[in-house]
């Protein structure tokens, strides 16, 4: 009677064990199948505020549904970081009304995920960004995540393209980095030592009166052009230099020897040749054969030239987006923001404050 009854309570203990992994086993696998349906179905809002380009930018299902931006320019001088953090805030408002308009979408609430862009960039306006996206997070209680801005050009770049692995060439006005993935981190594997080839080109432009941007105007000034005059050509190992080449090119301008379109033909040959020379070396160095271009300066149709090129010779592919998503962009925020959160990557408010100074190689990998 006594073991009957130990039977019975043993088999009742192996029933209940049962029944609780059971709901365990059900509970875990239906919010696995949930947060698969969510992730491949989530609308991402994504806002970058690096520098001078406040731009919103929303993704469903690998599918841009818009990309709005607003930049804040200058008629005389450079960037001034609180100048263009007041632009921001002044536009915001009006940049999220036309991007929800343009995605067909009625309300934030129908967002499923805020990102925004963390790192680097100048604190002005990085910080404008992080306080949209919180505000936006904590009002409508949205998840939110942060995320580096110079793996976002490259993660945009192999979304758009059908880059798998490649070097991403990088040359926007304050950064100019080759970047690869590598041992599970995003790594530079080359820059800039003193300045990013864009500011370069601004500075260069503005010094001869040809306003802001002005890569664009240079760009324009050298299909005139049809001199090559000698200036330095600066390649350390994988990194270049720019200041003393823009020393020389105002020298040269300054002794009224040198037409505009010779200097602008003879800048843009000479700079992107060694953009090019570190991209190749760069890409001999991880054994890559794929080349991405990004930032806004990869606008630039000769400097896309050069790079077809370098790959035509060595075999390998070039990849080039549109121009839209090569300057700073609010989409590829929204995607670097969806594929971490598809990897379970989940941030606290506390959690997204802004870093200014990250390294793309500080990042830890996880998705
Ligand atoms: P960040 O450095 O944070 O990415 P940014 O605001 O400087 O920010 P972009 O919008 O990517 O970045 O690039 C702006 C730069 O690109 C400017 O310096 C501009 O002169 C340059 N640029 C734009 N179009 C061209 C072009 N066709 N040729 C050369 N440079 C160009
Ligand atoms: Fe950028």
């Amino acid at each position: 009677m006594f073991s009957t009854l130990i039977l019975n309570a043993q088999n009742l203990l192996c029933f209940g064990t049962c029944v609780v992994l059971f709901f365990l086993f059900f509970n875990s696998y239906n919010k696995f199948i949930k947060n698969i349906k969510i992730v491949k179905t989530m609308i991402c809002l994504g806002i970058e505020s690096t520098a001078h380009t406040f731009g919103i930018g929303i993704i469903k299902n690998r599918k841009i549904l818009a990309n709005v931006k607003d930049s804040y320019t200058t008629k005389k001088g450079g960037i001034i970081p609180q100048k263009s953090a007041e632009h921001h805030v002044e536009i915001c408002d009006k940049v999220i009304k036309k991007v929800l308009e343009k995605a067909k979408l009625k309300s934030i609430k129908e967002i499923d995920l805020i990102a925004f862009s963390q790192s680097p960039g100048l604190g002005h306006c990085l910080r404008i960004g992080a306080n949209v996206a919180r505000s936006l997070s904590i009002l409508y209680n949205k998840p939110i995540i942060g995320v580096n801005h110079c793996i976002a050009h490259l993660k945009i770049g192999k979304l758009l393209t059908e880059a798998k692995d490649p070097v991403l060439l990088y040359v926007s006005g304050a950064n100019t980095q080759v970047i690869a993935l590598e041992g599970g981190k995003y790594r530079i594997f080359g820059e800039s030592l003193d300045g990013g080839v864009g500011n370069f080109l601004d500075t260069f432009a503005r010094h001869i009166g040809i306003g802001f941007p002005g890569g664009p105007k240079i760009a324009k000034l050298a299909e005139k052009g049809k001199k090559l005059i000698e200036i330095p050509y600066i390649v350390k190992g994988m990194d270049i230099s720019v200041s003393g080449i823009l020393t020389r090119l105002k020298q040269l301008y300054d002794s009224g020897k040198y037409n505009k379109e010779d200097l602008a033909y003879s800048c843009q040959e000479t700079v992107f040749a060694m953009l090019i020379e570190v991209a190749e070396r760069a890409m001999a160095h991880c054994n890559k054969n794929e080349l991405l271009l990004g930032g806004g300066v990869a606008c630039n149709k000769r400097l896309q030239e050069m790079a077809k090129q370098m790959c035509k010779e060595r075999g390998s592919k070039c990849f080039v987006p549109a121009n839209e998503y090569l300057i700073d962009n609010g989409a590829m925020i929204a995607w670097l923001g969806l594929l971490e959160y598809d990897t379970g990557v989940r941030m606290k408010i506390e959690e997204t404050e802004i870093k200014p100074y990250e390294r793309t190689d500080d990042v830890e990998v996880v998705w």
